[in-house]
């Protein structure tokens, strides 16, 4: 333990050191809690590989590895390891925490669950299955561990070491022994199911799991050439262009906006109205330097969810800042939302939704989806981190949410997945 503890406060230290170097780049408070947020997430990674969700154990218990949030974390920490702003140091202690991770989630592929496949949702951070009644299956969880280890997988080709690649990641052989070709098999083979969604409520065809499963596809079927795997590659393809097919089934036709669901199997009654950030999150977290998503259409649901949310928090009356900077819109989860972080009191802003608005809107930018727009796009951005910064205590803890009616935090405590949101957008935006 006490290894472990120096070991990271080490790491702090360079990167404290390392990304002062940007001050040029960046107004401090937003880099100040950039480097909280990277403090925040490395926190929750544990020696054997696994990665708490949050160190809540109650009210709510958070205190499990839930594929998704791990994913989408170790996506962001095997982006940040290319830093260069990173000292050798720092890059050495993500590296090893990388491989940690990937045994981790090779054992977990093998570990027995309620299910018969990959799917299930969390597991204990000893590795055993969760039996609790549950959500299950929720299949954007091997999708987003895909394209978290092929990002890796990528990676470690161009630094030569294809015998890494093999052993661990991707091997063409059935059945599937690798972390990489087992995950792709099963998306290749059960995208066309039902499962339930990212919040973990709903059983239906889901946009967000779809869109996963599409982008990890066509990754999954250019890497899979890459290791001579060419029955693989032609397959994955293919079944990559079944689900774009599919997703068009998501575009209202009247409005152009993008339906989180469709063909739900065990609908959430309040549930009414297509919105969900979902549509917004999996543009962002598929985001490759171009976008797999149709844009207009993304950039109407965004309207759309901006304009809900500014009329049922209350928080969001406020505009601007005393010192008339412009405050962003508090966003949640989708309108009807009534988790409240530990019951079913009412729902609240995220911190990864409002973080997503400025996410997309830099990246579009950056990457050119919105000629003539920058300066539009900046102020959008800038207000939404101006809106969480308002909200975060002086220290830069992230919870889950913060209250509609005050905008305090609220929910798990240090939630990975708040460090994460506000690590990508960061890093889109500065
Ligand atoms: C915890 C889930 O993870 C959350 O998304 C959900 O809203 C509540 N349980 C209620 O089902
Ligand atoms: C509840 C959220 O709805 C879900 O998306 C998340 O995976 C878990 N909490 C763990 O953070």
């Amino acid at each position: 333990m006490i290894y472990i503890k120096t070991e990271f406060v080490a790491l702090i230290v360079m990167m404290t050191l390392s990304t002062s170097a940007q001050s040029a780049r960046a107004d401090n408070a937003y880099m100040t809690q950039y480097q909280r947020a990277v403090q925040g997430a490395i926190a929750n990674l544990l020696p054997n590989g696994a990665v708490i969700a949050s160190p809540s154990h109650s009210n709510p218990d958070y205190y499990y590895d839930w594929v998704r949030d791990t994913s989408l974390t170790m996506k962001t920490l095997i982006q940040l390891q290319l830093d260069s702003h990173l000292s050798a140091l720092a890059k050495k202690d993500i590296a090893r925490r990388i491989d940690r991770w990937v045994d981790w989630e090779l054992a977990r592929q093998e570990t027995p669950t309620k299910l018969t496949d990959q799917g299930e949702p969390r597991f204990y951070v000893d590795g055993r299955a969760n039996r609790e009644p549950w959500g299950r299956p929720q299949n954007d969880g091997p999708a987003l561990r895909a394209l978290a280890t092929i990002e890796l997988a990528n990676q470690w080709i161009q630094q030569g070491h294809l015998d890494w690649v093999k052993a661990k990641l991707y091997k063409g052989v059935i059945p599937a022994n690798t972390l990489i070709k087992r995950d792709l098999e099963y998306v290749a083979h059960h995208w066309g199911e039902s499962s339930y969604d990212l919040w973990e409520e709903e059983r239906a065809m889901h946009y967000y799991t779809l869109t996963a499963q599409m982008v990890a596809l066509t990754k999954g079927a250019k890497l899979a050439k890459v290791m001579d795997d060419n029955g693989g590659a032609t397959f994955y393809g293919q079944q990559a262009v079944a689900i774009q097919n599919y997703l068009k089934l998501f575009i209202d036709p009247n409005t152009g906006i993008i339906k989180y669901a469709i063909n739900k199997v065990v609908p959430l009654p309040h549930k009414k109205s297509p919105l969900d950030v979902a549509v917004l999150l999996i543009a962002n977290q598929t985001f490759d330097g171009k976008y797999y998503v149709p844009m207009k259409e993304t950039v109407a649901t965004m309207n759309a969810l901006t304009k809900v949310f500014k009329n049922i928090y209350p928080i969001n009356k406020d505009t601007k800042l005393p010192n008339g900077q412009p405050l962003g819109t508090a966003i949640g989860r989708y309108p009807e939302d009534v988790y409240s972080g530990f019951d079913f009191g009412g729902g609240n802003p995220w911190f990864i939704s409002t973080l997503a608005l400025a996410e997309f809107a830099c990246n579009m930018d950056k990457a050119g989806y919105a000629p003539g727009q920058h300066q539009q796009l900046r102020n959008l951005a800038m207000a939404q981190f101006n809106r969480v910064l308002k909200h975060l205590p002086p220290n830069g803890t992230m919870s889950e949410q913060f209250r509609r009616d005050n905008g305090f935090e609220q929910g798990a405590h240090d939630l990975t997945w708040s460090y994460t949101s506000y690590i990508t957008a960061y890093r889109a935006c500065f």
